[in-house]
């Protein structure tokens, strides 16, 4: 168990939370800095755009969450809280900080610069599944939602995410989670959906495609 800091929640005044998975009160980045060291995120997470934290290891299991939509982390959060997307771990740190402490650490992440990989893994097959799909087997363009190189949405919700210049090894597991439908958290089950035709060779591909932009 971690020891935590305890920062003083302010004065009570939780978020209120809204349905579309944003908070009603804009998150303070000043503070929400503060938080991130204390509750340790940073360690895990790193502030560099380049790297995830420090312990990240051969498993390569955390993500990057610099320049992250700040409406993604926050509903990431309550779903690591609620077990709507299931990991001890994390939802072991969702639980120690409330709507407020994560409004504000979300705003922090998200003004940092964005996450970004090495340019040289342009993986010619996955960045045309990236740009086209494969209509004939369901796969929908990724780019319509995660837009160009994966730094944001083209359209749709708020919380979509960053997933270009994302970990690679990260980035694979969580596709392969998709598809067998361990992770389905995605609004009406569209990365189950998207992700249900690839094969080992094909999420390898976009994976080492999309940690490289
Ligand atoms: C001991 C390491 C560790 C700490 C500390 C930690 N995390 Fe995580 N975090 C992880 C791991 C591992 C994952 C990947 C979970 C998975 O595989 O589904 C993750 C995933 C996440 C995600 C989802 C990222 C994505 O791209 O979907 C968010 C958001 C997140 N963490 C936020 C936080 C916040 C905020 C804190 C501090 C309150 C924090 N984490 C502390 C290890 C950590
Ligand atoms: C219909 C819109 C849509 C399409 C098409 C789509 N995605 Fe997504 N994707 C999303 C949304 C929304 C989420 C966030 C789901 C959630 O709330 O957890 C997501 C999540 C992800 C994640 C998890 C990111 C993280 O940090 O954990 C990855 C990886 C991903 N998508 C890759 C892809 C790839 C590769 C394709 C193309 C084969 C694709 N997506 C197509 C909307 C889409």
């Amino acid at each position: 168990m971690w020891a935590v800091l305890c920062i003083a929640a302010p004065g009570g005044s939780a978020a209120i939370a809204n349905s579309s998975g944003t908070d009603a009160r804009p998150g303070d980045a000043i503070v929400g800095k503060e938080k991130a060291d204390s509750e340790r995120c940073v360690e895990c997470h790193s502030i560099d755009p380049r790297t995830s934290g420090p312990n990240n290891g051969t498993g390569g299991k955390f993500a990057k969450l610099t320049g992250q939509s700040p409406a993604y982390i926050v509903k990431q959060i309550r779903d690591f809280r609620t077990g709507a997307r299931r990991h001890d771990l994390m939802a072991m740190m969702a639980r120690s900080v409330d709507d407020a402490d994560v409004a504000d650490i979300a705003a922090y992440f998200a003004g940092l610069p964005v996450m970004r990989g090495d340019g040289s893994r342009d993986v010619a097959p996955a960045r045309e599944l990236y740009m086209r799909g494969d209509p004939a087997r369901g796969v929908t363009a990724c780019v319509e939602c995660h837009g160009d190189a994966g730094k944001g949405r083209t359209a749709g919700a708020a919380t979509t995410p960053v997933i270009g210049g994302q970990e690679a090894r990260y980035l694979e597991r969580q596709l392969t989670e998709w598809r067998s439908g361990e992770r389905r958290n995605s609004p009406d089950g569209a990365m189950n959906r998207v992700t249900q035709a690839l094969t080992d060779p094909e999420i390898q591909a976009l994976a080492s495609y999309l940690a490289g932009l």
